[in-house]
């Protein structure tokens, strides 16, 4: 049987990914890792794909004109690997119309704190600074804002007294790592019925 085929985008080191193709490499788990695409060619995450046999591009907006014909060129790219599901695993950057009008309520992100708290790229910093004694991982579906689509699942994560932003992110990530695997199994095995806000998996 088929896999539920899965494209991965990442910016940076990908241990998120790396907890994907780890659970994939597994026949029994219900998706497969075909493809990832990184932001940068320099993405250290490009090499764990690699080194897992799993075909890995770069899409740099800098090779591109501007954000349209980079839009289009990262839709190009995921429509190559026909996948089911896009998973923004550590992607720093905003998808665009084109992207999220080819997989529509289809792209998940996994985000470093409880949405609706703390959006955007400094998550972690921001709950640290602003003294929460619990933040945690949110994956949620994209829409066209920045981290505000459907939440489908969170997980808390404590935030202890000696704990600096470098190592709150490290014990988020143990737990987004965990969440992810377990989301994108439930998403490969359930249909996703949504209202409003609210993501029934059943
Ligand atoms: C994750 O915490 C993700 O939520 C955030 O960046 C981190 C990516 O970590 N956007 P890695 O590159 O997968 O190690």
């Amino acid at each position: 049987m088929s896999r539920t085929r899965i494209v991965v985008l990442i910016s940076g080191t990908g241990t998120l990914l790396q907890a994907l193709l780890d659970a994939s490499a597994d026949p029994h788990y219900p998706a497969e890792v075909v493809g990832v695409i990184a932001d940068s060619p320099g993405a250290a995450g490009l090499q764990r794909a690699r080194a897992a046999g799993i075909p890995a591009l770069p899409v740099a907006i800098a090779g591109y004109p501007d954000r349209g014909a980079w839009d289009v060129a990262l839709r190009d790219a995921l429509e190559s690997f026909e996948p089911d599901w896009v998973v923004s695993a550590g992607f720093m950057r905003i998808l665009g119309p084109q992207v999220l009008a080819s997989y529509p309520m289809r792209v998940v992100n996994t985000h470093p704190a409880l949405l609706p708290s703390f959006p955007g790229a400094h998550a972690v910093r921001d709950a640290l600074d602003h003294g929460v004694r619990v933040t945690g991982s949110t994956i949620h579906l994209v829409d066209e804002g920045v981290d505000t689509g459907p939440i489908v699942d969170q997980r808390p994560v404590r935030v202890e007294p000696d704990d600096d932003e470098a190592s709150l992110h490290e014990r988020i990530k143990v737990v987004e790592r965990e969440l992810l695997v377990d989301v994108v199994r439930r998403l490969s095995t359930h249909n996703v019925h949504i209202s409003g806000r609210k993501v029934t998996l059943a």
